[in-house]
């Protein structure tokens, strides 16, 4: 049965070419901005200039934090966070991907808090208030520039934690897919895997009967299938670029979680990878997310396996659930392989060495989802994609 929920999702979508020029909206916030971007890619593609003429237009001071790295530190949130508060900043506008935006988010939160920046990260209720956050989304994947999510880093102590927080959503978002041309390939099957990622994990649920949920999921799913072998292949391809784009919002801004009570899993143990490894957090999904389904199926499981297999892959709905499951769980590692993915730890570095703790931290989180993962489970995954 569903179960009830609350669906707020007040964030002002721009979408389409040439939506830029609503940042002018920004002047009704304040007058002084702090401009959040990553290592340059913005400034390569003359992005930045447009952003900082159309501020400049609207009367706004612009100052800047520049450098977030992927997989963004504590430390450039506390950077952002300091000049906030010396120079009464009145908004965060990120631009650029999930990455530039969630370190955005805590800079935006971190600035109405007394203490230190990771607290709001450790202790998400701590977030009480936030500066009002806006951002141009330039990379197809987190779904940050819709929900309310930020995820942060101290790779000092192999720590990567997601917060999350009302006050966090974005206030406006500006979603134009040309921004995503000039994504590499690389980037965009990484991309690719987040968004899929994001949708199973919201679509392997104990809940039954959350049809719109499910619905949802499979077209999303089926979306991504369809769009990004096109986006590998034609970069600039329009449609596809967009069709990425909306899936990357739709995947995680509550609309298919909402009711359906879904505790992710793959998540809390790519984070781990991150957090000891420093990897593309969508090549760990890609690498994961099969095994994950492997370990997942069981006589129990086997019908929603073998209803994704039919109604995502297309499979032809066989006598035997298990068989149309296994079909469908080698339909995605295909495709994960097909844009060119890594497969194993092995590929991206990751050898057993710090299995034990990263099952350990991985399992705190996987205790109620789809099927519930102790540390044992988590360390069989691990092993199974090494
Ligand atoms: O730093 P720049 O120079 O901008 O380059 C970036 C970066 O190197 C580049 N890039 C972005 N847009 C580009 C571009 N290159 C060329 N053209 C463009 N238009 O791509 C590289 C990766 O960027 P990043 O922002 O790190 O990628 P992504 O959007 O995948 O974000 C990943 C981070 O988000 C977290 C992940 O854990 C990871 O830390 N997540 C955030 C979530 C959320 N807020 O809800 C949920 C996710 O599950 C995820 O955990
Ligand atoms: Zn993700």
């Amino acid at each position: 049965m569903m179960t009830n929920f609350t669906c707020s999702i007040p964030t002002r979508i721009y979408f389409g070419k040439g939506q830029i020029s609503h940042l002018s909206e920004l002047a009704g916030y304040g007058r002084k901005v702090l401009l959040v971007y990553g290592g340059g890619s913005i400034k390569k593609s003359g992005l930045y200039d447009q952003v900082l003429s159309l501020l400049g237009e609207a009367g706004l001071t612009v100052f800047e934090q520049a450098g977030v790295e992927p997989n963004p530190r504590i430390e450039t949130v506390r950077l952002g966070a300091q000049t906030c508060k010396a120079e009464g900043i009145d908004m965060v506008l990120a631009v650029g991907g999930g990455s530039v935006i969630d370190c955005a988010k805590v800079i935006a939160a971190a600035a109405c808090y007394e203490g230190d920046a990771w607290d709001l990260v450790l202790q998400p209720p701590k977030i009480q208030r936030a500066l009002p956050i806006f951002s141009v989304l330039t990379l197809a994947a987190t779904g940050s520039e819709m929900d309310p999510h930020a995820v942060i880093s101290d790779l000092g102590k192999n720590e990567k934690w997601g917060t999350s927080s009302e006050h966090m959503k974005p206030t406006m978002s500006i979603l134009d897919p040309t921004y995503t041309f000039s994504v590499s390939k690389r980037q965009t099957a990484a991309g690719t895997a987040d968004i899929m990622s994001h949708i199973l994990e919201n679509y392997f649920t104990n809940v039954e009967n959350a049809d719109v949920q499910a619905r949802f999921c499979e077209g999303l799913l089926k979306t991504c299938i369809q769009y990004a072998p096109v986006a590998l292949e034609k970069p600039e391809d329009y449609d596809a670029r967009a069709n990425l784009m909306w899936s990357s919002s739709m995947a995680i801004n509550g609309l298919l979680s909402g009711g359906a009570a879904v505790a992710w899993c793959v998540h809390p143990m790519e984070h781990e990878l991150s957090a000891f490894y420093d990897i593309t957090h969508g090549e760990g999904l890609a690498i994961l997310t099969p095994f994950w389904m492997d370990f997942a199926l069981s006589e129990k499981t086997a019908g929603k396996f073998a209803q994704y297999g039919v109604n995502v892959w297309g499979l032809e709905k066989g006598a035997d659930d298990m068989d149309t499951a296994r079909r469908a769980i080698q339909c995605t590692r295909d495709f994960f392989r097909s844009l060119g993915l890594p497969a194993t730890l092995r590929e991206v570095g990751i050898d057993e060495t710090h299995f034990e703790i990263m099952a350990e931290k991985a399992a705190a989180a996987c205790a109620n989802s789809f099927v519930p993962l102790g540390k044992e489970d988590v360390m069989a995954i691990f092993n199974a994609a090494r």
